[in-house]
């Protein structure tokens, strides 16, 4: 858009008539809407990710209304469909033709590939899912509301040394979250004087588990480590049970992924007593949470998850930054107001460290119960503010 005087100079003669006619207060009136445009994947594997980002940031709008700091928001979705250039291309084209203010972005591969775009074009953008710790490096635009990986899998190796873990086998989806957590639960394993007797990795499109399984327990350990993404825990655990590892004495841990409230009511027995470090539980104890639970199950009928608090936070980090900003869009005010926000979120308390625009938030180990006949992640200790340990070990 050209600045006012520019077009003046255009249509000389009749500027003054147009200038008072309104003409300059056009593009104004054209900037109260406020456009943020979400890549998630809505179809294929990951489809639930989309599903649950979809429903939570609805949900934000639903309550909190659709106008902020005077301006009207507008969320437009697009589905990548878990493929990158997908991602690079809708990006592209929320910025080019619809003029967004804001983008959120979805998995790690498509928020990598989203990241120059938001940098050139200096687009506010909040990372709601991915949870591979590099992401936010890529762009100076760049916010998280998710988690990382690192932030859970350190806390759940220490945890099993503690309880008596010695020889561990850990079973990854083969992606970089996947050799994040793996990378960060070896290490801390190790230093606590375990040992790792194989690392093992799945495809992460339609896996198969089972010679996995079959491998990781003909090597005997008395734990196993094991990451899979969100949409993946109803299928591993129920072939989990098929090999009878359910009760064959090794425990399994991992980080939350594994007990994802989207599929734990559907898990029967089978993952009983299964210890996770994760940043979010259905069965979280808040009036906040419950009254977040509650809304998101009437509003979607299934129960919340880890996944869909990324992007319900990620619409709050966005309706506060304008607050603050007064409706200004501009992206390097916008990015100042996110650093160092902090607020309640149906998690917990969260919030966004200053130096590098990652999420700080507890991490609650949990252990899944039956509670009222159903699976549920029942919280047992929390470790305050984390923050993203590969981001810190960096730092020293
Ligand atoms: C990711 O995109 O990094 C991601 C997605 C789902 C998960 C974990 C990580 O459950």
């Amino acid at each position: 858009m050209r600045p006012c005087h520019m077009r003046q100079n255009r249509v000389a003669v009749v500027s003054v008539l147009i200038a008072l006619s309104g003409f300059c207060a056009m593009p104004a009136v054209a900037q109260e809407t406020v456009k943020i445009g979400v890549v998630i994947p809505m179809t294929g594997t990951s489809a639930a990710v989309g599903r649950e980002i979809a429903a939570a940031t609805k949900l934000y709008m639903a309550q909190h209304g659709d106008t902020v700091a005077g301006k009207k928001i507008e969320l437009i979705i697009r589905d990548d469909a878990s493929v990158p250039d997908n991602a690079k291309r809708l990006a592209q084209e929320l910025i080019v033709n619809d003029h967004v203010s804001f983008l959120g972005a979805g998995l790690t591969p498509s928020a990598m590939s989203m990241a120059p775009l938001a940098t050139q074009g200096k687009v506010p953008t909040v990372v709601m899912v991915s949870g591979t710790s590099v992401v936010t490096e890529r762009s100076p635009y760049y916010v998280r509301t998710s988690f990382t990986l690192g932030q859970q899998s350190g806390i759940i190796a220490d945890w099993a040394i503690k309880n008596g873990s010695k020889k561990a086998v850990s079973i990854l989806s083969d992606w970089a979250p996947g050799a994040e957590a793996g990378k960060v639960f070896n290490q801390h394993f190790t230093n606590g004087g375990g040992q790792i007797l194989d690392t093992l990795k799945v495809p992460l499109a339609n896996p198969d588990f089972a010679p996995f399984l079959q491998r990781a327990a003909d090597l005997h350990p008395d734990t196993l480590f094991v990451f899979v993404p969100a949409g993946q825990a109803g299928p591993f655990a129920r072939q989990f049970a098929e090999r009878g590892l359910d009760k064959s004495g090794i425990k399994l841990v991992g980080p939350g992924d594994i007990v994802d409230d989207d599929d734990l009511p559907g898990t029967g027995d089978t993952l009983m007593g299964v210890v996770t470090a994760g940043i979010y539980s259905a069965a979280h104890a808040s009036a906040l949470n419950k009254q977040y639970v509650d809304a998101y199950q009437k509003a979607t009928g299934h129960r919340a998850n880890f996944i869909s608090v990324g992007g319900y936070d990620g619409m709050h980090v966005i309706y506060a930054a304008l607050q603050k900003t007064g409706g200004k869009t501009d992206a390097d005010a916008v990015v100042g107001a996110m650093k160092g926000m902090s607020w309640d979120s149906p998690r917990g308390p969260i919030s966004i460290d200053p130096r590098t625009r990652d999420i700080v938030q507890n991490v609650y180990v949990s252990k899944v119960e039956k509670v009222n006949g159903a699976p549920w992640a029942v919280q047992f200790e929390t470790f305050p503010n984390v923050k993203d340990p590969l981001k810190e070990a960096a730092a020293k």
